[in-house]
């Protein structure tokens, strides 16, 4: 794909080159993602930040990400505080905004939403979630996480075998990802979740077709038991008729561990897009993992920087002048 002017709206535009490039880009943002060294490549640029849904990582990281290539950042987050609520139409927001902005991520609850915006917009859009549809930055991060946590374990890609457990119905992450996956050989996906939760049934078969070896289960201790990777989601609570249907599936695929020492082989590597859902009647991954040094949590959120900063980079087109524009922080960074 050409990245530089483009929406990024579906995991689909993606194919293994691009997704190479950008990795490679990811990488290079490393100094700067630690703070070793400041870059100004986007002065003078605008990121209109639009969350029609609550978001702390997406909205924060897209922010920052935008920050640390130094440009600046307008944020609009709810309805309320927007005139979406006066009646405006999408198209028409995003015919004003864009001439406010350089480039725009937006989040809302409809599926096709960002990707109505964009129609009118004059600037790349990137979609950071809408509704139960898509949520391409995410997988982008999430592959990421996995080649580096895999890497770190002397494996590859190739024959990867992933766990996908949880609210496969309503996720978006696993949605993106599972679409993102059909770009690679050899892979094997079990996804786990209540029968009432499967991933959806085309998505299944389009996997199938694509070479992808799909098994379903309910039952987590299998699901989990030959994965190199396990990826927990929340049950997407606000996707739902009812809070109590919601409820009913809450809780059902807990991992603490002591299910992961005995259920998962050595070293299998957690991951979870967060928020996890923590409150005593879910808890779907128990703080008790947090010192296990396979839970990948807290690496894949900070990855989500690097892979973002990469984005904006290829999309506005100074991927190859990052380094041309800095030089070396003058205060104490926090690490190494
Ligand atoms: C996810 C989302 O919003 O889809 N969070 C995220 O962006 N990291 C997952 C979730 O909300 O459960």
């Amino acid at each position: 794909m050409e990245f530089k002017g483009s929406h990024i709206l579906s995991i689909r535009q993606f194919e293994r080159g691009d997704i190479d490039t950008l990795f490679a880009t990811a990488d290079s943002m490393e100094p700067y993602a630690q703070r070793r060294r400041v870059t100004r490549v986007l002065e003078g640029a605008i990121l209109g930040n639009m969350f029609f849904e609550p978001s702390t990582r997406t909205r924060v990281s897209f922010g920052c990400a935008f920050n640390l290539l130094g440009g600046e950042v307008r944020e609009t987050t709810g309805f309320s505080s927007s005139a979406v609520v006066k009646g405006e139409s999408l198209q028409d927001t995003a015919r004003v905004l864009s001439g406010y902005s350089d480039i725009i991520c937006m989040r809302h609850p409809d599926s096709g939403s960002v990707a109505d915006f964009a129609s009118t917009s004059r600037v790349p859009v990137i979609n950071g979630g809408d509704g139960p549809n898509e949520h391409p930055t995410q997988a982008l991060l999430d592959l990421y996480t996995i080649e580096k946590e895999l890497s770190a374990r002397g494996r590859n890609l190739d024959n990867l075998r992933i766990a996908m457990v949880g609210d496969l119905k309503f996720g978006r992450t696993v949605h993106s990802l599972c679409k993102l996956l059909m770009l690679y050989k050899q892979v094997s996906i079990t996804l786990v979740s209540p029968p009432e939760l499967a991933m959806p049934a085309e998505l299944v078969d389009e996997m199938r077709s694509a070479g992808i070896a799909v098994e379903q289960t309910d039952q987590l201790d299998q699901g989990i038991a030959r994965a190199h990777i396990v990826y927990s989601t929340r049950i997407q609570e606000e996707r739902f008729a009812s809070v109590e249907e919601a409820d009913m599936y809450r809780g059902k695929m807990r991992i603490n561990q002591s299910i992961y020492t005995r259920h998962c082989e050595p070293n299998t590597v957690i991951m979870h897009p967060l928020p996890r859902d923590s409150r005593s009647d879910a808890n779907e991954l128990d703080t008790d993992l947090d010192d296990n040094p396979n839970l990948a949590i807290f690496r894949q959120a900070d990855n989500g920087i690097l892979v973002r900063m990469a984005l904006f980079a290829q999309v506005l087109g100074v991927a190859h002048m990052v380094d041309q524009y800095s030089h070396d922080v003058r205060w104490h960074h926090r690490r190494g």
